[in-house]
């Protein structure tokens, strides 16, 4: 089975094909995103119109491309849509969560080309499907019982815990099955990334700031600033990482300069922190639900520092405990990860009960 997949919830226009065949894993035969991060690097973060805008420019280029390079024939743009017609037998689609004029320019889309083209519509929560980035690639598996990264290929099985860590979620899930899975805690107020993109913003660095925190954060060396863990003992699996901003905030704001190495310090002991309680409410998670697989998703997951300490920790604890995190380029937003829920959960869907939800949470 091959599947257009599209995913426009937020700054990312993506598109792909995913081929599937049943018990193997899903295969990327093209993947082709663009995104308007220039645009909002201007304005310091997302402006959701500027992003519905370019999601419009770039819709069609993008399906487009992604169509050609996955064909075996040889396509010129003004025939590759309709190549949809043979060679593809669904379309898979984000309804949300995400910013509505954004996600409204994909479900239009898919809707228009599954009716056209009559072919199944399969709607997809862009937070789920964070998660199933890592079956994407069976080699992405970090041995736990190794410090180093092996390449294998480990089939993930159930029951396990997934942890979402975005821009916009931070999410804990117990899942039981593809069909059954249950919330178990999020955050109250910021988001993971939401934090490391505030944070980031104060210290003067681009948006997105994580991954230039990340870098900076390597530069440390003294690592004695500390700042508080919010909720990390709470008996529940919720988060709040809103304390932590404005703590760095204060403590930014009373320094006169603020120099590379401050900077530096700063950016680990902010990292550290927001690591620190995702570590321990995933671990206190797997423990409760007696999981011996974890499953990380969403941009923040591409955080070295965050993988090696949760795989330092399941090794230092008395679990044996397979750790799953999705490749890079397949944690933050990507068509490919939709395809993937598409072919693993396969709901096809009426095009006319499929609507653009940007509230859309879990049940
Ligand atoms: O999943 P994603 O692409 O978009 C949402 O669905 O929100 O996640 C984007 C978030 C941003 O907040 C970004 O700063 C963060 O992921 N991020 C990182 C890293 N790479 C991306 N945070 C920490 N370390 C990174 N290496
Ligand atoms: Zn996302």
């Amino acid at each position: 089975m091959k599947i257009l997949s599209i995913e426009t919830s937020c700054d990312e226009t993506s598109a792909a094909v995913i081929e599937y065949v049943e018990g193997s894993f899903p295969k990327v035969l093209s993947l082709i995103t663009a995104t308007s991060l220039e645009t909002h690097k201007k304005t310091g973060g997302i402006i959701p119109e500027n992003a519905a805008r370019a999601q419009v420019e770039y819709m069609l280029p993008v399906i487009i491309e992604s169509l050609t390079k996955a064909s075996e024939k040889k396509l010129t743009p003004g025939t590759a849509l309709s190549t949809i017609s043979s060679d593809i037998d669904a379309i898979a689609v984000t309804y949300g969560p995400g910013l509505i004029g954004s996600l409204l320019v994909g479900v239009e889309t898919a809707k228009t080309l599954a009716y056209i083209y009559n072919k199944p519509l399969i709607p997809v929560h862009h937070l789920l499907a964070h998660l199933y980035a890592n079956w994407l690639v069976a080699d992405s598996v970090l041995h736990v019982e190794s410090s180093t990264t092996h390449h294998t290929q480990r089939a993930i099985s159930f029951p396990f815990i997934g942890l979402i860590v975005s821009g916009g979620h931070t999410d804990l899930l117990y899942f039981k099955s593809h069909e059954e899975y249950t919330w178990i805690g999020g955050t109250r107020d910021d988001a993971a990334g939401e934090a490391f993109d505030k944070i980031g913003r104060i210290l003067q660095l681009p948006y997105p700031a994580g991954p230039e925190i990340e870098k900076k954060a390597k530069k440390a060396t003294e690592k004695k600033l500390r700042f508080s863990r919010g909720l990390k003992h709470s008996e529940d699996f919720d988060f709040s990482f809103s304390g932590l901003k404005s703590e760095a905030a204060r403590y930014i704001q009373k320094q006169d300069n603020v120099s590379d190495e401050l900077q530096a310090e700063i950016s680990y002991a902010v990292q550290d922190a927001i690591t620190d309680v995702l570590v321990h409410k995933t671990l206190k998670a797997a423990e409760k639900y007696n999981c011996k697989t974890i499953l990380l998703g969403g941009g923040v997951s591409a955080n070295e520092y965050l993988r090696k300490c949760l795989n330092f920790e399941i090794r230092n604890s008395k679990f044996e405990i397979n750790l799953f995190f999705p490749e890079k380029k397949y944690t933050t937003d990507n068509a490919a990860m939709i395809g993937t829920y598409a072919a693993l959960h396969y709901t096809p869907t009426h095009w006319h009960l499929v609507s653009a939800l940007p509230n859309l949470y879990f049940e």
